[in-house]
């Protein structure tokens, strides 16, 4: 057979398809390897395995490339709004007038969240981490829209959709204000999408807000940037949930929790800490580098760089560190910290550990220094991640559903004790 993949085990000789991508990945598809062999694959982190195809997200580690639905991020980035790029994450293509006008609206329309909601966030701790209370109250909204449990009702899909995108931010600054022992804002919708988010975080009742357009902006790009990133932790963890046929608001809340961890969306809450210490002990960067070749003995890695998939530079990264310069140029900040950055990537990237494994800055890396600038505290960080990773999750569990995608659930080889007797606890 042409293009087929040949195994030899136990005197046997099987013969498996291949398949290639639009970008010509390639890939053996051994869906009937354990019916045929006996056999299951072991694949520690899914390092070598394709859950999926999928037609959302292209990123080539090697080149440094990302695409969302064939558009390349730079593109994308420096010309469409983020619910442009949220419609064409989620339905295709990019919007017509018409199409983003009837998106934009039903955002606009939907972004107050039920009162009753107020009193379960008013259970939490006032220290509470925010991603935390984040994905209670996404778990918390299955309940308020038991109509999403009916996964045959597609019309009510979108609806759900639409609500997801307008809740999350004023969700988001819930926390964020009640932290601070101010009141909560509630949306306004005569504003635009990022500067409703920035009114809810940053007006307080006694004065007038402006939004800055230069803060709109950056955030803008940032949420662009990480709207989607193909089959990574959390958008597998909502792949896999949604697979069970558990609702879209369940399926989000899960990613949530996923994104949380500090391999992951977490690493920019790490990264600006991590630079913090490192300008508070002196500035000596030199020291964490040693630190982070040492990973096996001292735990510590360098957070913000190395990535799964790239083993380039990171294009979001790319795109980031250019945006930290403008942006706290143009607002006028001044933060030491970037320096620190820089001379850390420049000492990574001359080193033979960082460069013989391939270890670049990621997304993480400039991120916070940006948010920062923009006034969004630290804990905050993995929040504004998963407003920006939000339309992604939603796209890629709309496509698993959409291609009727069986139950997720991997094998495994059991390593535990072989058959043994009961024995009663007199005798033990
Ligand atoms: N600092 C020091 N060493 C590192 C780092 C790092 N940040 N990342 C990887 N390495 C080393 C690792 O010790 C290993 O070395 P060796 O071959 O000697 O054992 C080698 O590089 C390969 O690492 P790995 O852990 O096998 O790679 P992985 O693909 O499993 O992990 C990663 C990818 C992102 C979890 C990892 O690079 C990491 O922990 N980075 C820091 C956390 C971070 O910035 N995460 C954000 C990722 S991008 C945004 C997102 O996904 O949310």
């Amino acid at each position: 057979m042409a293009n087929a993949a040949e195994l030899t085990v136990d005197g046997k000789s099987y013969s498996f398809p291949t398949l290639e991508g639009s970008e010509h990945e390639k890939a053996f598809d051994i869906s009937n390897l354990r019916d045929q062999t006996g056999y299951v694959t072991l694949d520690r982190g899914y390092k070598n395995t394709g859950a999926t195809q999928s037609g959302i997200t292209f990123l080539d580690g090697e080149e440094g490339i990302l695409r969302y639905r064939g558009y390349s991020i730079e593109d994308l980035a420096s010309k469409a709004s983020f619910l442009e790029v949220a419609y064409l994450l989620i339905y295709g293509e990019l919007p017509t007038q018409d199409e983003f006008a009837t998106f934009e609206t039903a955002i606009r329309r939907h972004t107050l969240v039920n009162e009753d909601m107020r009193k379960i966030f008013d259970g939490f701790p006032v220290n509470a981490h925010p991603m935390a209370v984040l994905s209670s109250l996404v778990s918390a909204m299955s309940a308020f829209y038991p109509d999403s449990y009916d996964d045959t009702a597609e019309a009510s899909t979108d609806q759900h959709i639409i609500r997801l995108m307008a809740k999350l931010p004023t969700i988001a600054t819930w926390s964020y204000k009640r932290s601070l022992g101010h009141p909560i804002n509630y949306p306004k919708n005569n504003l635009d999408y990022i500067p409703n988010f920035l009114n809810m975080m940053f007006a307080l009742p006694v004065e007038d807000y402006k939004v800055d357009p230069v803060v709109a902006e950056a955030l803008n790009v940032l949420l662009i940037l990480h709207a989607d990133h193909e089959q990574n932790c959390s958008t597998s963890t909502v792949r896999l949930v949604g697979s069970s046929k558990a609702n879209l608001y369940s399926s989000i809340s899960a990613g949530v929790s996923a994104l949380w961890g500090p391999l992951h969306g977490g690493a920019n809450q790490e990264v600006i800490e991590m630079l913090e210490e490192i300008k508070n002990g002196g500035g000596d960067v030199n020291k964490y580098i040693d630190m982070a070749k040492n990973a096996k003995t001292t735990g510590f890695r360098l957070f913000g760089f190395g990535h799964r998939v790239y083993k380039n530079f990171d294009p979001r990264a790319r795109i980031i560190k250019k945006a930290a310069d403008d942006v706290l140029a143009k607002l006028g900040v001044n933060d030491p910290v970037l320096e620190i950055a820089k001379g850390l990537e420049e000492a990574a990237l001359n080193d033979e550990y960082f460069v013989s494994r391939k270890l670049y800055p990621n997304v993480d890396f400039y991120s916070g220094i940006i948010y920062r600038a923009l006034g969004i505290p630290t804990n905050m960080f993995t929040v504004m991640f998963a407003i920006g990773r939000l339309p992604g999750w939603i796209a890629q569990w709309k496509e698993m559903r959409e291609q009727k995608e069986p139950i997720g659930r991997p094998r495994q080889i059991y390593t535990g004790a072989t058959l043994r007797e009961f024995k009663s606890i007199e005798q033990r």
